[in-house]
C-alpha cells in the first residue's frame, strides 16, 4: 500500500520570524490529533530549513523537505544548493520538477532527471511534479504529455530508486488558481500514472508509490479528492500557509 503524505510547498512567502510561527501553531494544532500513518512533509525555503526541522523533531511523521535542489553533485555554481548540502542537514525529501521551476527557471526534463539523481544518490526521495498546461488538456493530449514528462525523468532510474520517487500531479492550469480538476480528470491521470509505473517496474512498486494531487486543495475539497482511486495525498501550496486550513487538510485524510 502506497503511503498517505499531506506535503506543504510554502514557496517563496513568509520570513523566519512568520515561518517559525506558522510551526508553532501548525504542530500545537496537529498534536491534538496527529495520525501517524499520514506522513506530513513541510516544504519550506532553503534558509529555513534548519529551524523548521529543529521545531519539528520529536513530533511523530512529521518531517521537513526542501523545494529544489541542484542537478550539479558540487562544485562552481554559486548560489546553488545540493543534494549533499540537504543530506548533510537531515533532509529526506525535496519538490523537483514543481510547473513553476519548469516556467520561471526554464528547467527541462533533463535538468530535472539529474536533480532526481543528484537527490536519491543522496538518500533523499523527490517528490516530483509533472502536469499539463493548459493547451495539452484542451487538445486531449494531456495523459500522453504527462506520463511523457514521466518518461523523459524518474522512469529512467533504475528500479530500486525509483522506489524512493513520490509523485505530485498538478495540471498546471490548477495551480493557485482556485480550479481544480474534476475528480474524473484527477483520477483519470492518477489511474494513467500508476498503470506506467506498473508497466515499467511491475504491480508491487506502482502498488506502493505514492502519487498525490496538486492544484488548488483546501479544506473544503481535501476530503473528496483524497477519497479519489489512486490518490495518497496532496501537495499543498496557498492553503498551507494557514495552520488551521492546513491541519484541516492533514485531516481530511483518513
Ligand atoms: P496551490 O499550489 O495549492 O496554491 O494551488 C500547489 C503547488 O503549487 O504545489
Amino acid at each position: 500500500m502506497a503511503q498517505n503524505i499531506i506535503a506543504a510547498n510554502w514557496k517563496m512567502n513568509n520570513d523566519e520570524y512568520s515561518s517559525k510561527k506558522l510551526t508553532y501553531e501548525f504542530l500545537k494544532l496537529l498534536n491534538r490529533k496527529n495520525n501517524p500513518k499520514t506522513l506530513k512533509v513541510l516544504c519550506v525555503p532553503h534558509p529555513f530549513l534548519l529551524s523548521i526541522d529543529n521545531m519539528c523533531t520529536g513530533t511523530e511523521s512529521v518531517f521537513v523537505g526542501a523545494q529544489n535542489c541542484s542537478s550539479f553533485k558540487q562544485g562552481s555554481f554559486t548560489g546553488e544548493v545540493s543534494a549533499l548540502m540537504l543530506k548533510s542537514l537531515g533532509i529526506k525529501y525535496v519538490i523537483i520538477g514543481h510547473s513553476e521551476r519548469r516556467d520561471f527557471f526554464s528547467e527541462t526534463n533533463e535538468e530535472l532527471l539529474n536533480k532526481v539523481l543528484r537527490s536519491v544518490e543522496r538518500n533523499i526521495s523527490p517528490i516530483f511534479c509533472c502536469g499539463e498546461p493548459l493547451i495539452f488538456r484542451n487538445k486531449n493530449n494531456h495523459l500522453e504529455y504527462v506520463i511523457n514528462q514521466l518518461k523523459e525523468t524518474v522512469l529512467k532510474l533504475n528500479k530500486e530508486s525509483f522506489q524512493k520517487v513520490i509523485i505530485a500531479y498538478e495540471p498546471v492550469w490548477a495551480i493557485g488558481s482556485g480550479k481544480t480538476a474534476s475528480n474524473k480528470e484527477i483520477e483519470e491521470m492518477h489511474v494513467a500514472i500508476r498503470k506506467t509505473i506498473k508497466q515499467k517496474f511491475g504491480s508491487s512498486v506502482s502498488k506502493n508509490t505514492s502519487i498525490l494531487y496538486g492544484g488548488s486543495v483546501n479544506a473544503i475539497n481535501a476530503k473528496e479528492i483524497f477519497e479519489i482511486h489512486d490518490v495518497d495525498g496532496g501537495l499543498i501550496g496557498g492553503a498551507s500557509l494557514q495552520a488551521q486550513e492546513f491541519i484541516d487538510i492533514v485531516n481530511s485524510i483518513s
